[in-house]
């Protein structure tokens, strides 16, 4: 049994894992939480403190997981741990309206455009999976249209397309009701919404992929499919749940300035609560039921815990010097990351850096990635070579070649300093 990560001590780690593996199926709850993509064994996280995470046998790294998109302002930020703490001696749960489920669509309906009505869920997947069904009874249609390679969650209808793909158990008929088509095309999902012309719902996309690298979306892609979903009077979904308050307080609809009907989100807005949320415009959002016909519940969805999380991580993700230091610090590890793939280009793998606000890839493959066909070209051998030795210099990134990392408004200076001097250090190993 592998008992070291190049160099560090993991054997409280690998017990750990022997004991869980029996009894959780890969020793997961979420599969890419494995290193089943990377190989050697998962790390037992003991805690977190801002940028950093610490694993059960004392190692500290400095972290860009970031338990992949929430932690936005680090790990065991005290004020959500504050207002969580205060807001469970009243009671976790009650099934009931409460006063912090209208404060938080308050917060939200105020400060982001599009939303002029929302619901609160606990996890991106349901969000999406009632806002596709909303669309579905707003329109009366059954298509939904959706990219190649975009991730959505782990819901029936958009698992079959994802970049996480070939799952079994979806049935036919869930995947047929979805169409394909490539991102950053805007001829191709013409061509798509004409063929389907009168029997798709929606479009739903994430405007910056997250699960194939970091793919930019190109000039003009956003706001032309944003007027072909008007012309043919499909619902246009935006997942935001990793870009929502992460590439701008207002996500990617703020950044490109194209509105969605709806918007998915998750992730940042839970600040490490677990939350989902979908909302948009008015007229759609009323056919919830018990105004409209659309069903979707919850015993879980708006409780207090959850809200006072959203609330506090909300109130601070306000301030935009928050979103100044992390644009300072994600273009400081980019321009840093970059210099030294510059240097050593004469001995290096081909590495394409791909960014949007602190998300960002470290994508190991000839050409940037502009569509899941490219993706398909990221050589995940070198990244997993890459990975561990980035590890053994105490820096952890996603464990697959093609999810985004994330930098953290925790992250300083000396951090990032620190990575880039361990990426040069791992550069030299890869060829
Ligand atoms: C864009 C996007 N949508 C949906 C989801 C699903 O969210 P959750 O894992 O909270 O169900 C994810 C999670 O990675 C995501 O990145």
């Amino acid at each position: 049994m592998n008992t070291s990560t190049a160099g560090k001590t993991t054997r409280k780690s690998a017990e750990l894992n022997e004991q869980i593996q029996k009894l959780i199926p890969g020793g997961v709850n979420s599969p890419f939480r494995s290193f089943h993509e990377v190989g050697g064994q998962a790390l037992f996280i003991e805690r977190g403190q801002g940028s950093k995470v610490f694993d059960v046998d004392g190692n500290v790294y400095i972290d860009y997981v970031g338990a992949w998109g929430p932690a936005i302002l680090g790990h065991g930020y005290a004020p959500i741990s504050a207002a969580v703490s205060n807001a469970i001696k009243d009671g976790a749960l009650f099934g009931a309206p409460h006063k912090l489920e209208l404060e938080l669509a308050k917060a939200l309906t105020s400060t982001i455009p599009s939303i002029e009505m929302v619901r609160f869920v606990n996890s991106g997947t349901e969000a999406v999976m009632s806002s596709i069904r909303l669309a579905r009874g707003y329109t009366g249609k059954d298509l939904i249209v959706m990219f190649e390679g975009c991730y959505h969650g782990h819901s029936d209808s958009v698992l079959a397309s994802s970049s996480h793909k070939h799952s079994s158990g979806i049935p036919e008929e869930a995947a047929s009701n979805t169409i394909r088509t490539p991102f950053n095309d805007l001829q191709a999902l013409d061509s798509c919404l004409d063929k389907y012309d009168g029997k798709v719902a929606a479009v739903i996309l994430e405007p910056v992929p997250g699960s194939m690298g970091v793919v930019v979306p190109e000039e003009g892609f956003l706001q032309g499919l944003r007027d072909l979903c008007t012309k043919y009077g499909v619902v246009l979904i935006f997942d935001e749940v990793l870009t929502g308050f992460r590439v701008a307080y207002g996500g990617a609809q703020a950044l490109y300035g194209v509105r969605p009907d709806l918007t998915c989100f998750g992730k940042a807005l839970g600040g490490g609560m677990p939350i989902g949320a979908y909302g948009g415009k008015r007229e759609i959002m009323e056919h919830l039921m018990p105004l409209g016909k659309v069903y979707q519940a919850g015993t879980f969805s708006g409780n207090p815990l959850t809200m006072s999380g959203a609330l506090t991580i909300l109130t601070a993700l306000q301030n935009p010097d928050v979103y100044t230091l992390l644009e300072k610090r994600s273009q400081q590890l980019f321009d840093g990351m970059q210099q030294v793939i510059d240097e050593k280009r004469h001995s290096s793998s081909a590495i394409q850096l791909a960014r949007v606000g602190s998300m960002f890839a470290i994508i190991f493959a000839d050409q940037p990635v502009r569509n899941y066909k490219d993706s398909q070209k990221i050589d995940e051998k070198a990244f997993a070579r890459f990975f561990h030795k980035m590890l053994e210099h105490g820096v952890m990134l996603p464990p697959t070649a093609v999810d985004a990392a994330c930098v953290s408004a925790a992250h300083t200076e000396e951090d990032i300093e620190q990575t880039i001097a361990a990426f040069r250090a791992a550069m030299p190993q890869i060829d």
